[in-house]
This record gives structure tokens, C-alpha cells and sequence, in this order.
């Protein structure tokens, strides 16, 4: 069964063509970064736009590198939320008309179940329980799923997400937009122990987040540093940002899959591409006695084949969507 899986959520368009929501035989992505540098963050009329633009070419080429016809596919799974309303309504708005065209069944599908899901593509379906962190540029959430496609929301951040947190922080170290990526890089040349940043909500006894604090301990170093005439120790800084991070996510998550009993852990979303998040996490979860899956680094970042991967999982389940779906800019997931 072949479905084709389109994600147009922010500020990536992606398209990919996914075989039995495991074989990838295409997975396209247009970045828009150099669209938004210049403005430090994503621009939501500039997105739909750029998504506009991007959408046909890279439809024709996912479905050519597939080595199929638009004929050939099953299925056809779209993000339908959470994201900015204007980008999501492009994609909705093609799925809708390749499914209208064809009479190809049309799934709606979340972008965070998306991310989820990446997992499957390479780790095949686990078995749940699983317990889910997911981390991204708009969200940062701990979920535990007792079977497929069942969300229980156990915390979130209570302010920025995880990827926003790191994207400002890069920012006030001149790493540019978005600057997760450019700030892990720097990272692995400090000490993560140099400066003794906060453990926001570390025991705080639930599984909500907090990041603006750590935000702000971060702008007092620097202004701190610089009052004082010394330069700031940039590698250092990011080191030890990053470390409090990570600290806080894989604490709460493996609390997390203690407590609900959950022998699997599953990781997704942008931040999922930080290597001392992966590291750090995989040994903490050796030593526990768990399971932990994440997906590749490409895989961790908005895709197609994630949603294709999401939307088969429920096409197999006999759901389909409507042709009347629409954009949902903050759908949740469902219980
Ligand atoms: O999932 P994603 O592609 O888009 C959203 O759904 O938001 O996540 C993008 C976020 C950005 O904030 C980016 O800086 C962050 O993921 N990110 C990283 C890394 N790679 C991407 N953050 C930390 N370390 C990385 N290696
Ligand atoms: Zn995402």
C-alpha cells in the first residue's frame, strides 16, 4: 500500500511516498530557512506563500523518485494541525485534490503523531506501552500511549518549547536562524558542567516543563560576562545550556516510563536531532532497563514520510477523513 504523505505544518514543505508506513521510496523536503533568516523566525504569510510555490514541483519529483503514478498510490495522508493555519491549508488543500481527482482515500493526520511515527519507519511497529517525549520548535510534551494512536497527555512546557529555547539562545550567541543545530555543533567544544545554569521544575513532581527561565539565567550570564569586561566562553555557554536541557527531558521522561509502567520510550520531533539528547538518553535508559527509539537526525525534523507513516497506520485501521477536512492550527491529540 502506497501513500503519499504531505507536511506543509510550518516552515518546511515535505512530500514523500511511503510503502507499508516503512519503506521510504521517496521523501522530498523544500526548506524555506533562507527565506525567514532575515527575520530571526518564521513569517506565516511567507510560509504559505513559499509552500505555494514549492508544493507541484516537489509532488511531481517525490512521486518520480517513487517510481510511481498518482494512479498507483492508496492513499493520501496531509497534516491537518497543529502548525499556522495559512501554511497547513496548502497542503490540506492539495490532499484534498489529488483525493478528489482520483478517488484516493484522504487521511487527516497530526503533525505530533507525525513525529511519533518517524519511529516506525525504521524501528518497525513496537508493541505499547510507550511513553513519548516529544520535542520540537512549537512543542515540548511527554505523552503515554497505552496503545496506537491513544494520547495521554502526562506534562508539557508551561512556556517555551524546547526548539524555541535553543533557537534564542543561538540567537544571543550569533549562531543564526534556526540555531538548534549550529548550537549543538558549538556544544561539543565546551564544558558542560562550566556554568551551573537551572534545572527549571526538575523536582517538581509532574511532567510539565519550564524553559523561560533558563532563557533568562542565560541572558544574565552574558550580560553579567560582559559587564565584567570578560568575553563570553560561547562553546562553554552552549555546553552547559544545552546539559540543562537535556538534564530536565531525560529525567522527567524516564520518570515517566517508570511510573506508568511503560518498558518503551519513544523520541520525536526537531530537538530529537540533539546528539547529547540522544546520547544521554540512550545511556540513562540502558541503565533502567528501557527501551529507547528515536529516529534518524533527517527524520527527526518536519517530513513527509513521517506523515505518510502516521496516516497508513490509520488508513490500515479502515479510518478515513472527509473531503470536508480542514486546518486546525492547534488540534490536540486525542485520548
Ligand atoms: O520538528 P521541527 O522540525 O519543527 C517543528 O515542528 O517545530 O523542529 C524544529 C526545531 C528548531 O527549533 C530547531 O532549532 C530544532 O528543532 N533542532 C535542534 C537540532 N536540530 C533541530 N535543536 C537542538 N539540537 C539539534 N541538533
Ligand atoms: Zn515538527
Amino acid at each position: 500500500m502506497k501513500v503519499l504523505g504531505i507536511e506543509t505544518s510550518c516552515d518546511e514543505t515535505g512530500v514523500a511516498v511511503v510503502e507499508d508506513g516503512r519503506t521510504v521510496l521517496s521523501n522530498l523536503i523544500s526548506s524555506q530557512i533562507d527565506l525567514h533568516e532575515r527575520y530571526g523566525g518564521v513569517v506565516p504569510e511567507v510560509a504559505a506563500r513559499a509552500h505555494v510555490q514549492a508544493l507541484n514541483p516537489l509532488l511531481e519529483e517525490a512521486l518520480e523518485r517513487a517510481g510511481c503514478r498518482i494512479a498507483d498510490l492508496d492513499g493520501v495522508a496531509v497534516t491537518v494541525g497543529p502548525g499556522l493555519v495559512g501554511a497547513l491549508l496548502v497542503g490540506v488543500a492539495a490532499a484534498k485534490a489529488i483525493a478528489l481527482a482520483t478517488g484516493v482515500d484522504l487521511i487527516g493526520v497530526n503533525h505530533l503523531e507525525g513525529h511519533v511515527y518517524a519511529n516506525f519507519l525504521e524501528h518497525g511497529a513496537p508493541v505499547p506501552p510507550y511513553v513519548c517525549l516529544i520535542v520540537s520548535g512549537g512543542h515540548t510534551m511527554l505523552v503515554h500511549m497505552a496503545e496506537e494512536h491513544r494520547y495521554e497527555v502526562l506534562g508539557q512546557t508551561l512556556d517555551d518549547a524546547a526548539g524555541e529555547a535553543f533557537d534564542k539562545v543561538a540567537r544571543l550567541i550569533g549562531l543564526g536562524f534556526p540555531g538548534g543545530p549550529a548550537l549543538d555543533r558549538l556544544a561539543r567544544e565546551g564544558d558542560p558542567n562550566a556554568i551551573p545554569f537551572p534545572r527549571a521544575m526538575a523536582d517538581s513532581g509532574d511532567y510539565d516543563f519550564s524553559l523561560s527561565g533558563l532563557k533568562t539565567a542565560v541572558i544574565r550570564h552574558v550580560k553579567a560576562e560582559r559587564a565584567a569586561g570578560r568575553e563570553v566562553d560561547a562553546a562553554n555557554l552552549a555546553a552547559s545550556f544545552q546539559e540543562a536541557v537535556v538534564d530536565v527531558q531525560v529525567k522527567k521522561t524516564l520518570d515517566a516510563a517508570r511510573e506508568r509502567g511503560a518498558p518503551i520510550i519513544l523520541l520525536g520531533g526537531g530537538v530529537v536531532a540533539n546528539t547529547r539528547l540522544r546520547e544521554r538518553i540512550e545511556a540513562d535508559a540502558a541503565l533502567a532497563g528501557l527501551r529507547v527509539l528515536f529516529p534518524s537526525p533527517d527524520l527527526c525534523t518536519d517530513n513527509g514520510a513521517m506523515i505518510a507513516a502516521a496516516g497508513w497506520s490509520r488508513l490500515v485501521r479502515g479510518e478515513r477523513s472527509d473531503l470536508e477536512i480542514g486546518a486546525d492550527a492547534n488540534l490536540r491529540l486525542a485520548s
